[in-house]
């Protein structure tokens, strides 16, 4: 057996929901504009105690529920995530000590809002090659944790939540291709400038609000589109596929306006790309596994169908998976 299959998916959402109407009360923006800019309504916010690690270990259950699995059953686990509980040790140690899974190797990987697809190709590369028999990937995330509530052109767009996925060792393959990428040439056109080692955390950069999330709208936008599309072409295209062989469109759920033109380009109907992010706003690492969790639990997706998970995030950073769904 060398190949690998998704055999669980679950996700998890914090209850308290914050709408376009309570962003109306504290900052000068309108349900209009942020439904006709973003596609977005609702988002979930974490509680104040409530750390990415909670809401993994939520979405980490309801997979091994449906699954019928248990935490010792799983070999490794794999956390994505850009709001971890600390700088470090590794969110993904919290999550599988909490799950009681048993001493497990448990890593993070950051690489923002791209994170589920770079770990969607770890994950199955790690299962493939025979080294672990069964990963839970989980992409999760307390953006509100970082996201200046002042700040209306950062504020609306953010949430909370987390996706969890059970990748397991089969005859029939699911992974079919990848393409990934990078450019780190402009970190800050999407960065939280401060409390790393290149500015680390001060009295003045809290002053400055250096702490939270900040980003050039615009220019993400334009390239959030061309990635998009670019790299679901060339993932297709790594698979000997064409776009008119696609069942589904799995994108990163960052702007409605994005998903409309990658989805125009693919040729895509609207019913066969999922789409939630008027539930939820932009979860980065999260948006995708929540987004497949929701999916198939609607029993949308079928077997056999094929998938084109597509992403695109800070970095600058970006890629798309083609997946047969077994
Ligand atoms: N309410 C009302 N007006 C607003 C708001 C708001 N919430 N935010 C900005 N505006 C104003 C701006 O000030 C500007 O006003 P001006 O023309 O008087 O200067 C006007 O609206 C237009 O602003 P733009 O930034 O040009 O608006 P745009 O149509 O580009 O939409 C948006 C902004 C939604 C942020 C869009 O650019 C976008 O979605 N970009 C991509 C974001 C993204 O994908 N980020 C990924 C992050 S993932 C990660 O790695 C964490």
């Amino acid at each position: 057996m060398n190949g690998v299959k998704i055999s669980a998916v679950g996700h998890y959402a914090p209850a308290a929901i914050l709408t376009n109407e309570d962003l109306e009360k504290t900052l000068d923006t309108s349900d209009e504009w942020i439904t006709t800019r973003t596609g977005m309504k609702r988002r979930h916010i974490a509680a104040p105690d409530e750390a990415t690690s909670d809401l993994c270990i939520a979405a980490a259950r309801h997979a091994l529920t449906n699954g019928k699995l248990t935490a010792p059953d799983i070999d490794c686990f794999i956390v994505a995530t850009a709001t971890p509980d600390y700088p470090f040790p590794a969110t993904a140690c919290i999550v599988a000590s909490k799950l009681q899974a048993g001493d497990k190797p448990a890593f993070d990987i950051e690489i923002a809002c791209s994170g589920f697809i770079y770990g969607l190709t770890l994950a199955s590369g790690l299962v493939r090659s025979g080294i672990f028999k069964r990963v839970m990937l989980i992409g999760a995330e307390t953006l509100s944790k970082i996201v200046d509530r002042k700040d209306r052109s950062t504020a609306v767009l953010f949430g909370d939540g987390a996706g969890a996925v059970v990748l397991e060792a089969s005859e029939q393959n699911s992974f079919l291709s990848r393409e990934l990428g990078s450019d780190g040439t402009k970190p800050e056109v999407l960065c939280v400038i401060s409390g790393g080692s290149r500015r680390p955390l001060t009295a003045e950069a809290i002053a400055a609000g250096e702490q939270y999330i900040q980003m050039e709208g615009r220019e993400v936008f334009k390239f959030a589109v061309t990635k998009m599309i670019d790299a679901t072409d060339e993932a297709l295209r790594k698979a000997h596929l064409r776009k008119s062989d696609l069942d589904w469109l799995i994108p990163h759920q960052a702007n409605k306006r994005i998903i409309d033109a990658a989805a125009k380009y693919l040729g895509m109907p609207d019913d066969k790309v999922v789409v939630n992010i008027q539930e939820y706003g932009n979860t980065s690492a999260a948006s995708i596994p929540i987004a497949l969790s929701e999916a198939v639990a609607a029993g949308r997706i079928k077997k056999d169908d094929l998938i084109v998970f597509v992403g695109f995030g800070g970095g600058l950073s970006w890629g798309a998976v083609t997946w047969r769904w077994a």
